[in-house]
């Protein structure tokens, strides 16, 4: 058991900077059966117990649950803005044969100690601004595309961090054809990501008061860390006449979906939010207690969320949230969910129950969604109402599959023309 356990671990250590699922330590359950019985926060009625509707949930409802996210999972973000200086390093309009303007930004924050490198692919038609998908990426903006004119950042060896080693994940030339810029930038630059993260480098130290030397109990952890980052792309693209900033999609796989729902959730500016296979601390229900849990992941990853997340550890069920609300947050902008069949670390069944559990505040705007659907929809049957959900035949990944969904389903709400 414990050297099952040391195998998790180091796995999980080995793979901070990889995509790949880890061994599953030898508690994890998988058996329906074996779900325990449970009953999540109720999303309409408030903690003095009284019932919310729309006028109560815009006023005060919304903001508790936010705040209850930021002291129980994720930690508060500081709200602090940073003095930041763009540069263009580098502009192409003859990227994919003159298909799209390839453009990288340097964003310096506070007074240049903080750098993020912002990758931008922009169709050339319409001439009038597009609307653009954000996101993330694992290992630097040069593993997007196998273009040599992507300046790279870190010189880590290995076939993953190869120019273009992540394009399979991200179809640069399918969104252009669609109208939709692509904008990435890298989590490492934000905040590293790695076993030993003990919050020197990265965003964090650019906040702390005098004599601070790592975040509070319920300060922001890696995760906010990066959605903060995607905020600040946002605030990028506000200036940048070619992007249309009020429809722009912020998508994220895995742990940096898990940054993508934080996110949207906080940052309501976002038009559209997507997680793919984002799981435990994603969009899975806690509660559930199925494939990954928070007690699996406070050795490998502690630093993802706030130490404060530490308490409910095997307590999953006196959380004082569930993922449903986390989705809840978006409403009434569209939120879609991703799932993978072979991706049950995920817990597909408990995203898929988050989402339509998250129905209820869309309900408010006259959006009754999944909540009418109570089986869980079959592999490669795509729902696009409001709140979308697919799962896909497959393992943890994003594949091509998973974005012709997303663009279909940002179809509908963003591309006016
Ligand atoms: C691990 C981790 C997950 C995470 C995934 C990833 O599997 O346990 O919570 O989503 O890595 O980011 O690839």
């Amino acid at each position: 058991m414990m050297v099952r356990y040391l195998l998790f671990v180091t796995v999980m250590f080995a793979l901070s900077t990889s995509t790949v699922v880890a061994k599953e330590p030898g508690d994890t359950n998988y058996d329906e059966q074996k779900v325990p019985a449970y009953k999540l926060p109720d999303l309409l009625v408030d903690r003095e117990g009284r019932p919310v509707g729309l006028p109560e949930w815009e006023s005060h409802r919304r903001g508790e649950i936010l705040r209850l996210f930021e002291e129980s999972v994720y930690g508060a973000t500081p709200q602090r803005k940073l003095p930041v200086t763009y540069k263009v390093v580098e502009r192409d309009p003859n990227a994919f044969d003159g298909l799209a303007t390839r453009k990288q930004i340097a964003a310096f924050f506070g007074d240049r100690r903080l750098r993020l490198d912002i990758l931008l692919y922009i169709p050339n038609r319409p001439a009038k601004p597009v609307p653009a998908f954000v996101g993330l990426n694992f290992r630097g903006n040069h593993t997007v595309q196998r273009d040599p004119k992507i300046i790279r950042r870190i010189q880590r060896k290995g076939p993953k961090y190869e120019r273009g080693a992540s394009e399979n994940r991200w179809p640069v030339q399918m969104l252009l054809d669609q109208g939709y810029a692509l904008v990435t930038l890298h989590r490492d630059q934000v905040d590293p990501d790695n076993y030993k993260n003990d919050f020197a480098d990265g965003i964090h130290p650019l906040f702390y008061d005098k004599g601070q030397k790592k975040p509070g109990p319920k300060e922001w952890g890696a995760i906010g860390a990066w959605a903060w980052s995607l905020s600040r792309v946002l605030d990028f693209l506000e200036t940048d006449d070619r992007i249309d900033a009020k429809r722009v999609a912020v998508m994220g796989h895995s742990r940096l979906g898990k940054a993508a729902l934080w996110a949207g959730a906080q940052d309501s500016r976002f038009a559209v939010v997507i997680s793919n296979n984002s799981g435990c601390g994603g969009a899975a229900l806690y509660r559930r207690c199925y494939g990954e849990r928070i007690h699996h992941m406070l050795k490998p990853v502690p630093y993802w969320f706030c130490t404060n997340h530490q308490q409910y550890s095997k307590r999953e069920h006196e959380l004082p949230v569930d993922q449903h609300m986390l989705l809840a947050l978006m409403a009434p902008r569209p939120v879609y969910v991703a799932s993978a069949t072979e991706d049950r670390w995920a817990d597909p069944k408990g995203e898929f129950l988050a989402a339509k559990h998250a129905s209820v505040a869309y309900a408010l705007y006259g959006k009754s969604e999944l909540s009418e659907i109570d089986m869980m929809p079959e592999p490669e049957n795509p729902i696009h109402t409001t709140i979308g959900y697919h799962l896909r035949t497959g393992k943890h990944d994003v594949t091509a599959y998973d974005w012709q969904q997303y663009i279909k389903y940002a179809d509908g709400f963003l591309r006016h023309e």
